[in-house]
């Protein structure tokens, strides 16, 4: 088992670069099974749950390999239409398969996904997207019978606006004769971004951004080249690292527009976030102020997955913040973590009340889901001493090189082995 070790106190300051974003890639990575012909993921990050879809699509028929940082699929042999039931579980994106699965095969076997601790997480949307397709589907004791062959294009309705939903329907329809049309469709960033990659293969949908998207199938897709957007979620990350360290930090290919949500709860904490072309650089105060209430929504509000990292800066920032949690509900996970590091914060259901103390103290601590982990990173950077964050395995599944990226911008952090010897004592540990 891995962890990351990190000293306390020191401050975060320099120039990076951030990867492309982990929630376009993999929904893009179900995609790539769609054109005829290889198809180029540029600057595709060397992730978990990226290396995870690759594990799926292989074992699909597809072969995917590496040549530096661009990831090349070549889809040619994909001759199955099931999904390993172990890989599936592996994470939650192996659902965006169900819909490319069902657009070139016809039919398609999945188990439910599996993926982070952060909430119930079911799937009813996608199913009840592709049903309004025409696909017949029968859920056998977890596993997922799809049969596509009366797949027809329609109109689909969500009444939540789910972003994984939105993108499984799309594909599904992406070679469907016909237009498709979503209703209350989900406007992420990434769903745009899914809109040009499956253009730039040849695909016909618009919309992407706003409540309706059209999806008019085309009868073939080729190959090709993208570049997905960069990550607003690991750019808030390390804007949050900068914030809590009195740190300065400039972040290379960056959008500072995806990030105005962020952008505005930083500087409500007193920080200066500003941009220039595809840069973004933060000025942070020695120390943060509390915001007055953070509440989580679908974009264009604040990103759910920034929460927990917004939650770890306000736990030694000036006074009370309030944060909501409307969009999953178990997302709270790490605060008795935070709280084992001298954190204050009551939770009572979606809520959280969190004081901000004037000092932290490093702990071994366990990371318990992705973003909730990058939290707990996030707060050790800031704690006195020494702090253990047990689970690396869950933080690296969204953030490449997390350790070597931070200690770069001169983090006291590294990897190391977790063995039963590793013990910390009140913030300073024994190796
Ligand atoms: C995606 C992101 C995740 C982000 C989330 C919300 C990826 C790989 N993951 O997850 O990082 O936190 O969007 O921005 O892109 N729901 C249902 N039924 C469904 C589907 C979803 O009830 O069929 C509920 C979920 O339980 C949750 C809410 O809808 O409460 C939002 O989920 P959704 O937008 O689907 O998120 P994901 O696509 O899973």
């Amino acid at each position: 088992m891995e962890g990351f070790f990190v000293r306390g106190g020191e401050r975060i300051q320099g120039e990076t670069r951030v990867p492309a974003a982990k929630n376009a890639v993999l929904p893009m990575l179900a995609a790539a099974i769609l054109p005829k012909g290889q198809v180029t993921i540029c600057r595709c990050p060397d992730i978990r749950d990226v290396n995870a879809m690759i594990g799926i699509l292989n074992s699909l028929g597809c072969s995917c390999r590496w040549q530096g940082e661009d990831l090349l699929i070549q889809n040619d042999d994909m001759c199955k239409s099931e999904l390993p039931e172990e890989l599936g579980r592996q994470i939650r994106s192996s659902i965006f398969l169900l819909g490319p699965i069902l657009a070139r095969m016809g039919q398609a076997t999945v188990s439910y996904p599996g993926g982070c601790e952060i909430g119930i997480r079911p799937i009813d949307l996608h199913l009840k997207g592709l049903r309004a397709l025409g696909v017949h589907i029968i859920d056998e004791g977890g596993k997922l019978y799809c049969d596509g062959r009366r797949m027809r294009p329609g109109n689909v309705y969500f009444d939540y606006p789910s972003v994984g939903a939105t993108e499984n329907v799309m594909l599904a329809a992406a070679l469907l004769p016909g237009v498709t049309v979503i209703h209350n469709a989900a406007r992420e960033p990434e769903i745009v971004d899914l809109q040009g990659f499956v253009n730039r293969m040849g695909g016909c949908v618009t919309g992407a951004g706003t409540q309706v998207i059209e999806v008019r199938g085309v009868k073939k897709m080729r190959g090709g080249a993208y570049t997905p957007i960069p990550d607003r979620i690991a750019a808030g990350t390390l804007l949050c690292a900068g914030a809590v360290t009195g740190g300065e930090v400039t972040l290379r290919r960056a959008s500072l527009y995806d990030l105005l949500p962020v952008r505005e709860k930083l500087e409500e904490m007193g920080c200066r976030v500003w941009g220039e072309e595809d840069r973004v650089y933060l000025k942070a105060p020695r120390r943060l102020k509390a915001f007055s209430q953070l509440q989580t929504q679908p974009h264009p509000g604040f990103p759910t997955d920034m929460q927990s990292l917004m939650l770890a800066a306000a736990c030694g920032a000036d006074g009370t913040s309030v944060i909501i949690e409307n969009v999953f509900e178990n997302r709270f996970g790490q605060v008795p973590d935070l709280c084992r590091m001298g954190a204050d914060i009551r939770v009572s259901g979606r809520m959280a009340v969190v004081r901000g103390v004037e000092e932290m103290h490093g702990a071994r601590v366990q990371a318990r889901d992705l973003r909730g982990g990058a939290a707990l990173v996030i707060a050790a950077l800031r704690a006195q001493g020494d702090t253990l964050i047990e689970n690396a395995e869950l933080i690296d599944r969204g953030y490449p090189h997390f350790e070597r990226i931070l200690a770069r911008l001169g983090a006291g952090m590294r990897r190391i082995n977790v063995s039963e010897q590793t013990e910390v004592h009140d913030g300073t540990a024994i190796l």
